[in-house]
């Protein structure tokens, strides 16, 4: 099979380490989907470079455009650095009626990423320091919570804006350390 040419390839250590976990999955159901979890949660930034994705591609034959569709279908992809700390704010028509738009602008004006803001509701920005990322769900299927919002993984309900400042702040104090 004949795949597109890698334009640029990895870091020699990340060369070998994607090589062994392709090895690991070789041959399991849904390889690609479990190679590319590897290899997200190994990267510093929590995504996944277009190089490792190039990589993955020549080393197990499946074209590029295959590996990159299943890395953009899948919400758990990230294809940008992300940061530190995650606040995922749901902007599902529950959590929207109880106040979410609200929560997100000020999260974002709290992390200073209020002018990189277009409008748009679908979300994904990183501050420059890498110490947090705020995106939005579609819905985490929590809507009882409405409003809901995931901190580092954490699903918090019910969210008050000044609860959620405070623990933000709180992060930004211990990551500071
Ligand atoms: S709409 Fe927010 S959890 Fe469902």
């Amino acid at each position: 099979m004949t795949t597109a040419p890698v334009t640029a390839l990895p870091h020699p250590e990340d060369q070998e380490l994607i090589d062994r976990i392709i090895g690991d999955q070789a041959g399991r159901p849904g390889a690609l989907l479990g190679i590319l979890e590897k290899l997200q949660e190994h990267n510093r930034h929590k995504y996944l470079p277009m190089e490792t994705l190039e990589y993955v591609a020549a080393r197990t034959g499946v074209p590029q455009s295959q590996v990159y569709g299943v890395a953009t279908f899948y919400a758990l992809f990230n294809l940008d650095p992300q940061g530190t700390h995650t606040i995922a704010i749901c902007r599902g028509t529950a959590c929207h009626t109880r106040g979410s738009r609200a929560l997100l602008e000020r999260v974002k004006l709290q992390l200073g990423l209020q002018e990189t803001s277009d409008g748009a509701d679908k979300v994904s920005l990183t501050t420059p320091d890498h110490r947090f990322t705020i995106r939005t769900v579609a819905c985490f299927g929590q809507c009882a919570l409405a409003p809901v919002v995931e901190v580092d993984h954490a699903i918090r309900g019910h969210v008050k804006e000044q609860a959620l400042i405070r623990e933000i702040e709180q992060l930004r104090k211990e990551s500071a350390r």
